[in-house]
């Protein structure tokens, strides 16, 4: 296949090219290496890409790369690039977010529509739902989201359910559940504690560790969105590990691992929801989603990659493989 991954230079968008480049596919990677988190973090991610058979990388904003001829030759374009995290997304912030992921997703379909795209993956995310009626939830449960990108990201997936409906767009709209796993960005909870601890420095845990997340593994996520886009199927899905954790549990768990947690308390954040878990059943029937990583190999992978980190090849600069 070809196929075009948007955020490649992410932590989910990494993890894909290399997933699809195993395949044999052949990648072309697009990212801004926005600044919403260090971007050497990205580079870093980009750096095992760089130069490898099939993968060529565009440094690019997509609100303004003409993407038509990126499109044209593609099988699939697989679309995760955005502005994520719940808790920054109040105030001045949420303009960043409606361009980052609505006007751009929203330029994204036009594209695909007008190349006739064979196939469009979107990441959408557990925070459309909020705090949701039913536990685990389905899809059909009514979205209503907790925080401004919940918003957003119900705004661009309606965005591609309406492509879809009136043009035939074939969008695959994947609401994914708190993914973690090495490369995971600074920002969310697993890397905080796991960074925190190997520093030695306390943890503070926002509420009182008993809100709980579907967590996913990276690998499990990336793989589906390859058998989501194989396999013709079009809609929305939820993308979750599988089993409900609390913060508490995971910091237990950690310590259990050999990285034990000092946890101070940080106060609850507004954006938030109490709770998180995916019924799975449609991607399982959809296209054979099946989460193989437990949420203890999960966590011994990333700290792992945190204590050990495999090394960079020196000659892996960013613009090697540009396109
Ligand atoms: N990580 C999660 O748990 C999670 C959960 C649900 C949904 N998602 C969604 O999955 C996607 C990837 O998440 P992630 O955790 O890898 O985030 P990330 O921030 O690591 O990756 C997103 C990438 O998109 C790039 N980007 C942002 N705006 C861009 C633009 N206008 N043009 C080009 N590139 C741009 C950024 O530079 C970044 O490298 C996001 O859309 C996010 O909303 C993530």
């Amino acid at each position: 296949m070809r196929a075009v991954v948007t955020g490649a230079a992410g932590f989910i968008g990494s993890h894909l090219c290399e997933l699809l480049l195993s395949h044999g596919d052949e990648v072309v990677g697009i990212d801004a290496v926005t600044t919403f988190y260090d971007p050497a973090r990205k580079h870093r991610n980009l750096a095992p890409l760089l130069g490898r058979d099939g993968f060529a990388f565009h440094h690019g904003d997509l609100l303004r790369t003409p993407l038509e001829p990126l499109f044209a030759t593609a099988d699939a374009v697989y679309h995760l690039a955005g502005q994520p995290g719940v808790r920054g997304s109040w105030g001045t912030e949420f303009a960043l977010y409606l361009e980052r992921n609505v006007l751009v997703t929203q330029r994204v379909l036009e594209a695909a529509r007008d190349t006739r795209l064979p196939r469009l993956v979107f990441a959408s995310s557990s925070s459309v739902y909020g705090d949701a009626e039913t536990y685990p939830t389905p899809e059909t449960v009514r979205p209503r989201p907790v925080s401004p990108y919940g918003v957003t990201k119900l705004a661009a997936e309606q965005l591609c359910e309406t492509y879809r409906t009136v043009f035939g767009v074939p969008t695959v709209s994947l609401r994914l559940f708190s993914v973690y796993g090495p490369r995971q960005r600074p920002d969310m909870a697993f890397s905080r504690l796991i960074t925190a601890t190997c520093a030695g420095r306390p943890f503070p845990l926002y509420g009182d560790g008993g809100q709980s997340r579907d967590f996913t593994y990276v690998g499990d996520v990336v793989a589906a969105m390859r058998a989501s886009a194989l396999s013709g199927w079009t809609g929305v899905a939820n993308l979750g590990g599988g089993c409900e954790v609390t913060m508490n549990q995971a910091v237990a768990l950690l310590s259990e691992l050999g990285a034990p947690v000092r946890v101070i308390p940080g106060g609850p954040r507004p954006g938030d929801a109490r709770r998180t878990a995916a019924d799975i059943t449609l991607a399982r029937r959809a296209f054979g989603y099946r989460p193989v990583t437990d949420l203890r190999a999960g966590l011994a992978a990333m700290v792992r990659a945190v204590t050990a980190p495999p090394a960079v090849p020196r000659d892996s600069r960013l613009n090697r493989s540009e396109v």
